[in-house]
Order: C-alpha cells, then structure tokens, then sequence
C-alpha cells in the first residue's frame, strides 16, 4: 500500500498539536529535518567556538580556584557542542558534514563568539551576560519538539546556570575591590551588554523564519520576548551588583509590568553575522586548524575501529 504523505502529516503534526515529542524514527515534513539541523548545529557550533574567547585565559587564571572554575566552565562547553551534535546525528547529518559546514560558512554560530575576551573580567561579564543570555534561550528549548534536542536541553541548561552564577560571583569580588577594578567591571559590561541582547536575534518583526519554527513547536517564545525576559532578569542583577548598564532608556514601566529598553545597532548586529566582526576569522581559523590537527586522531581511531571488527 503507498505511504499517503496526507496522513503522514496529519499524524505529525497531532503529535505537535498535543505538545507530545517527534522522534528520530518518526516521519517528519523535510522543512522541519531541515530547520531543525540548522538551528542544532548552529547551537552545537556555538558551543565549541565559544570555548575559544575564554579559552586563551586558562593559562593566565588569577588564582588556582578561577582556573579550576573557568577550566571545568569550558570543559562544559565543549560537551555542550557534543551532546547538541549528536541530537543533530540522529537527523541523518555527520558530526564531520556539520564540522566542515561550519569550517566553511555555509553554517553559523552566534554573533556574541565573534568579540574579543580582553582581560580577565570578561571572563566574570561572560558568565553574567552570555551565559544569562544562553538560560533565557534554552530554558524554553527543554520543551522543544524534537525529543534529543529537548532531551539534551535540561543537562545544559543545569551547567549554564553554574556558569551565570559563575560569572556573577567573579564581577560581584571584583566590585568590592579596588576603584580600579570597579571601573574593569564597568568598562566591559559595557562592551558586552549589546553584544548580549543581540544574542536573540534579530526583532520579530525582521526574523522571517520565526512564525514556522513557533508552528512547529521548535521555537516556543519569539525573539523579542525572549530578549524582553533577560533584561527583565538582568537589571535587578545590575543593580545588585553595583554596575550601570549601557543604556539610559532603561525604565520600569508599570503597566507592561517590565523595562523598556533600547535597541542594539542591528546594522552592527549583520555585519557581524555576515563575517565582518573583530574575531569572525581567527575564530574559523582557529577551529579549522584543530580539524585540520586532528585527521591523525581520525584516521587512527577509524583504523582501530576496522581492525576490531575483522577479529
Ligand atoms: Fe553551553
Ligand atoms: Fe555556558
């Protein structure tokens, strides 16, 4: 009997309408597979490039204690990016095919990982703010349809939320220090404040794709409410924390019962995404050399893999 592709996607898409979980085996609509690996691999890419700005400060840690806090924060990391690429796996795309997409541009990675860490307060501003920002997009992900992505949400979300109070922790000793290391707080809250809100990607009004990844229950809040929630979040911390965040129009309005807030430079924001910031190139380059290091490992483990099973 032919499959009736009809019945196919009423069964899929009931299964979404009961808020219940598609499955790898499950038949899916092509634009769903397809939306679904570019958002997983550009979270799993996000993930490992992101090791890299607070990478370069392990080996210049101000103490033995933020070594061991900021080594097993990037350790996290890096099995964020492996737990996300083998949900994206079960999609039916390699690891390798995502690495090389990513190596090449053709897949993307969030516009934040293309700033500089300058010194080792942004490692502190980092935790805050990326990390904050990284809770507020993944927190409602654990709820996504598609079980392993769901799945792999609620471990990350535990270790993101050591990280933002990782990071808390390390600006709030910093502000009871000198005036000199109040002003290093303030001066790179500065630069990563609008970096952070940019996270969210672009208004709604401007995020073509939104509307069918809400319908499909991928995405489960639009851009603008989720980047509504992290300044809601954010400015109590702000405040407790002793800092002035960048941006005068930051009110509480009653009625709303939230702040209102400006907008970042979103012409800033495209040129980033579109290759154009401090980091873009030396963070591929350097991603592409560690591939590039790394066929040894490959082939040894692909050779040791055929050996066991002609035994
Ligand atoms: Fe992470
Ligand atoms: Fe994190």
């Amino acid at each position: 009997m032919p499959v009736d592709e009809a019945e196919l996607l009423a069964g899929f898409e009931a299964t979404i309408g009961h808020n219940d979980r598609i499955e790898p085996r499950d038949w899916m609509p092509e634009g769903y597979r397809k939306t679904l690996i570019r958002q997983i691999a550009q979270h799993a890419h996000s993930e490992i490039i992101g090791m890299q700005p607070e990478g370069t400060w392990v080996t210049r840690a101000p103490s033995l204690r933020r070594k061991a806090i900021l080594l097993a924060k990037v350790q996290d990391e890096a099995g964020h990016g492996l737990y996300l690429y083998s949900a994206c796996e079960t999609l039916g795309v390699s690891r390798d095919e995502l690495t090389r997409r990513l190596i090449d541009g053709s897949q993307k990675y969030s516009s934040i990982f293309n700033y500089p860490a300058l010194s080792y307060v942004d490692v502190g501003t980092i935790g805050w703010l990326v990390d904050g920002a990284a809770i507020c997009n993944q927190v409602p992900l654990c709820r996504t349809s598609y079980g392993p992505y769901g799945r792999s949400m609620i471990r990350i979300c535990k270790e993101e939320s050591f990280h933002q109070r990782q990071g808390f922790e390390l600006l709030a000793t910093m502000m009871r220090g000198t005036d000199e290391q109040r002003a290093m707080v303030q001066e790179s809250v500065n630069r990563f404040w609008w970096p952070a809100l940019m996270m969210f990607g672009p208004p709604d009004d401007d995020s073509p794709n939104s509307a069918q990844s809400m319908a499909w229950g991928i995405k489960r809040n639009t851009n603008d409410e989720l980047r509504q929630r992290m300044v809601d979040m954010t400015v109590p911390q702000a405040d407790a924390l002793g800092v002035t965040l960048p941006d005068p129009s930051i009110t509480w309005n009653d009625e709303r019962g939230s702040y209102d807030f400006g907008a970042p430079d979103w012409e800033e924001f495209w040129d980033v995404v579109q290759g154009n910031g401090p980091c873009n190139k030396q963070r591929i380059d350097h991603r592409k050399k560690a591939y590039d290091d790394g066929v040894w490992v490959r082939e040894a483990a692909m050779a040791f893999a055929a050996k066991g099973t002609e035994q």
